[in-house]
């Protein structure tokens, strides 16, 4: 009976078994493999290719807020908020050059950009560099709760106050 048995096993048969699974899951972990980088192409692939903004739109608070004759860099938004006697304003703080951050000088009442020199009027006018366009303003307006919105997406003609 002993001689049958091992008559049965085909000569290294364990052997031949462990190699032949552990080809299979070489196999099935290769195929696993490719089909998981095939899901992963695909979805990228199927995916809308959209870039999320944050919104053109801000609140910039109250108009109490604001100093009488104020001139305020809102640098996450990079806009200026000015107020003087007519009423409130909004313009970019964004250099009409080459897009740097201006920053606001009130020793010299003046927008200066530090990248090339430009220099701006608190209105947004140019007043020297190679700056070709003005700051431009901002369409703002009072929401009903009493904040100042300002609408980054909306250039507006200059001298359109906000009178409170
Ligand atoms: S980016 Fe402002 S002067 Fe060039």
């Amino acid at each position: 009976m002993a001689d049958e048995t091992e008559k049965e096993k085909p000569e290294g048969g364990e052997e031949a078994l462990d190699r032949r699974q552990f080809f299979v899951r070489v196999g099935v972990g290769s195929l696993a493999v490719a089909g998981l980088g095939t899901a992963v192409f695909a979805y990228q692939f199927l995916s809308p290719n959209v870039l999320y903004e944050p919104s053109p739109i801000v609140n910039v608070g109250s108009p109490e807020s604001y100093p009488p004759n104020s001139v305020t860099l809102d640098p996450q938004a990079a806009i200026y908020i000015v107020r003087e006697a007519p009423g409130f304003y909004a313009l970019t703080a964004i250099c009409t050059h080459l897009g740097c951050l201006t920053a606001w000088k009130p020793e010299l009442g003046i927008i200066a950009c530090p990248c090339h020199g430009s220099k701006f009027n608190r209105d947004g006018a140019v007043i020297a560099g190679p700056a070709p366009r003005p700051l431009p303003w901002f369409r703002m307006w009072l929401s009903d709760d009493g904040d100042l919105m300002v609408d980054r997406s909306s250039p507006i003609a200059a001298r359109q106050f906000v009178r409170i």
